[in-house]
């Protein structure tokens, strides 16, 4: 794999997006750093240059306008690898009440980000290189009535990732799919009850994540006993599952 020189990490101004900054650049990767609020944009950026030598660029731009995503796509040419990680938390109870509510978070967690890993993965392969991290959710891979709108979006997203992955498989192109289990994050904040057994903080989910990235993964449950928990929920017949409270 070729070494990772300059990324991009999209949704950089709070949770794992702000980890992932403060990682890399201590790793040496310089950043181009993409969020909708220039001021936090400019507050995680001070931080970043503080603690690296790395050259840090901002951009601001809200991934929901998906008439920007060309020119967001015409600035990352450069760029080794995109760390796709913005996404919102919808309210479940509200989207069964409220289309729009819904569809707003289809939009933001599933559909602009196919929008924009698609146009990026054709200028990757045109110039024969790069790696797209996307970060799904274990809650795209199976439907519970707590969160399924927002499970829809990212059971969608990994889908489409593991199609792209096979797509561009021999041409220098990598996609990397992150199913992050409870990450105590801004996103996360209302909730009160975290066991400590379930619920990491995003400094390790940052870690896990880029040395997958550098191990050439496809896939990457994290913490990794995700991928054990998510195997059993996975297995269990529908018929039982479906009475179940998860
Ligand atoms: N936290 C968890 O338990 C958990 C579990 C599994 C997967 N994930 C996934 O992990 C990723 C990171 O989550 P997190 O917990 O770090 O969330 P977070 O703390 O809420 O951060 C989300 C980031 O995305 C940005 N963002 C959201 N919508 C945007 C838009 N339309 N345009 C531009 N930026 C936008 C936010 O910017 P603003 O600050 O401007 O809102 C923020 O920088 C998400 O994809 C999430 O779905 C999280």
């Amino acid at each position: 794999m070729a070494k990772q020189t300059k990324a991009a990490i999209l949704g950089a101004t709070a949770g794992l997006g702000q980890s992932l900054a403060r990682q890399l650049a201590e790793q040496g990767t310089d950043l181009i750093l993409l969020a909708r609020d220039g001021t936090k944009l400019e507050t995680v950026a001070v931080d970043v240059r503080a603690r690296s030598g790395v050259s840090v660029d901002t951009q601001i731009a809200d991934f929901d306008s998906i008439d920007t995503h060309n020119e967001i796509v015409s600035s990352l040419t450069d760029v080794d690898v995109v760390y796709c990680v913005y996404g919102t938390l919808p309210d479940q109870q509200l989207c069964e009440q409220d289309w729009q509510a819904a569809y707003a978070a289809l939009h933001t967690n599933a559909l602009s980000v196919i929008s924009l890993m698609g146009r990026l993965a054709n200028v990757f392969e045109n110039r024969g290189h790069g790696t797209l991290v996307v970060v799904s959710s274990v809650a795209g891979d199976r439907g519970r009535k707590s969160n399924y709108v927002y499970g829809t979006a990212k059971g969608a997203l990994s889908i489409f990732c593991e199609g792209l992955r096979n797509r561009l498989n021999g041409t220098g192109v990598h996609v990397v799919t992150v199913k992050p289990g409870f990450i105590d994050t801004p996103m996360t904040a209302h909730i009160e009850k975290k066991p400590a057994v379930l619920w990491v903080d995003a400094n390790k989910v940052a870690s896990d994540i880029i040395r997958a990235v550098a191990a050439g993964k496809n896939n990457v449950y994290t913490p990794w006993f995700w991928r054990y928990i998510l195997l059993i929920i996975t297995h269990i017949p529908e018929f039982i599952f479906k009475r179940l409270s998860l």
